[in-house]
């Protein structure tokens, strides 16, 4: 029995599987005290130490899925992208014309982050049947925002302004990374991955028909790829309520909301189609009472077949971990016979 997958593939459910955005490292202290010591780059570059950390949020809640830590940025090495963290990824070369499309490689499936494969391996070994292991990465075009950029910036200005003077390159360039990143999955998936989730957290940033023309067609060959595996493929779409749509019509099991759109009328409009989300990760800053309030509401709303409970968008670093308990308990203690 494993929730999630029962889930996924809309079947009754015992009860509805749970996990966490962001659920591995953050506001654990355990993880914190393994940061005083190593480097974000060297835990999750190193596979003992990566699924040791994938496990700490298993050993405290008993969540319904591990998600592998590791970042969106890990695969891009193989492509030949130089970068580090500050906290958030900071890109040595932004890439804005020819030249920096042109260099990046086509790597083989065996050298994009060989060392999350791994992780996946270890951890998949490690948990019960029950539960799922997660394999995930960056949708191209937020892989993009970053490379283009250089770092997370507000609104991406020279991503948009790529997108609008040179959109044959941009075109190029979200085809290399769509190519590295179903290739990507698929290792994972074959390494023992249950399903996988690709995040699109930047994905609200142009119109739908720039969007229709210039993302959509490197995003459904991405999944349409990996979809080729067999395994179960999660879409996060964040900020992009004019795109929900559009989403929800690419070829992905389950489509993940963040905290902004009634997930009960998504999943009346997309019948077939499981739902994630989408409790809004400040509402568990806030503390146990109002996460417990956020959680009966979202169970009481949404239809409990085909849904996997978790936040609209990853944990926050300084979330309670009492709030987690309440959302976990509330979860737990929904009534059977509903
Ligand atoms: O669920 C998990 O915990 C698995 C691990 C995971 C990380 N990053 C670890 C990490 C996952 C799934 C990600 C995804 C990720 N990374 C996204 C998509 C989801 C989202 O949040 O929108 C994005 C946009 C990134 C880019 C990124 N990496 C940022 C903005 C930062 C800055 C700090 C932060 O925590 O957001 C990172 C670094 C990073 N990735 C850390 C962790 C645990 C912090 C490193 C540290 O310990 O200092």
């Amino acid at each position: 029995m494993n929730l999630l997958l029962e889930a996924i593939r809309g079947e009754p459910v015992a009860r509805r599987p749970l996990w966490i955005m962001r659920q591995a490292g953050r506001c654990l202290p355990e993880y914190r005290a393994l940061r005083q010591s190593h480097s974000f780059k060297t835990l999750s570059g190193t596979p003992d130490l990566a699924a040791e950390v994938s496990l700490l949020p298993l050993k405290r809640f008993p969540f319904d899925a591990a998600i592998v830590f590791a970042d969106i940025m890990s695969p891009l090495p193989a492509l030949g992208v130089e970068f580090d963290f500050a906290p958030g990824p900071v890109v040595a070369d932004p890439i804005r014309d020819p030249s920096g499309v042109d260099r990046l490689r086509s790597p083989d499936p065996d050298e994009v982050a060989p060392e999350v494969i791994e992780t996946v391996r270890r951890v998949r070994d490690t948990v019960p049947p029950e539960v799922a292991v997660l394999g995930f990465c960056g949708a191209p075009w937020t892989l993009a925002a970053y490379l283009v950029e250089g770092r997370g910036v507000k609104d991406f200005p020279m991503l948009r302004a790529l997108a609008a003077a040179e959109p044959r390159l941009l075109g190029t360039l979200l085809g290399k990374l769509s190519d590295a990143m179903a290739t990507y999955l698929t290792a994972q998936a074959h390494a023992g991955a249950d399903a996988v989730q690709v995040f699109d957290s930047w994905a609200g940033l142009l119109s739908l028909a720039d969007w229709e023309r210039l993302i959509r067609p490197h995003l459904e060959s991405m999944l349409t790829t990996v979809g080729e595996a067999g395994v179960p493929r999660i879409l996060f779409v964040q900020n992009a309520p004019h795109l929900l749509g559009a989403y929800a019509d690419l070829p992905a099991e389950v489509v993940s909301v963040d905290w902004r759109e009634d997930i009960a009328a998504a999943q009346c409009r997309w019948p077939g189609r499981a739902v994630q989300g989408n409790i809004d990760p400040a509402v568990l800053l806030g503390g146990p009472a109002p996460t417990r309030k956020a959680t009966e509401d979202l169970l009481g709303h949404v239809n409990r077949r085909g849904h996997i409970v978790n936040l609209g968008h990853g944990l926050m670093p300084d979330t309670p971990l009492q709030s987690i308990e309440a959302l976990v308990e509330a979860v737990h203690s929904e009534d059977s016979d509903e």
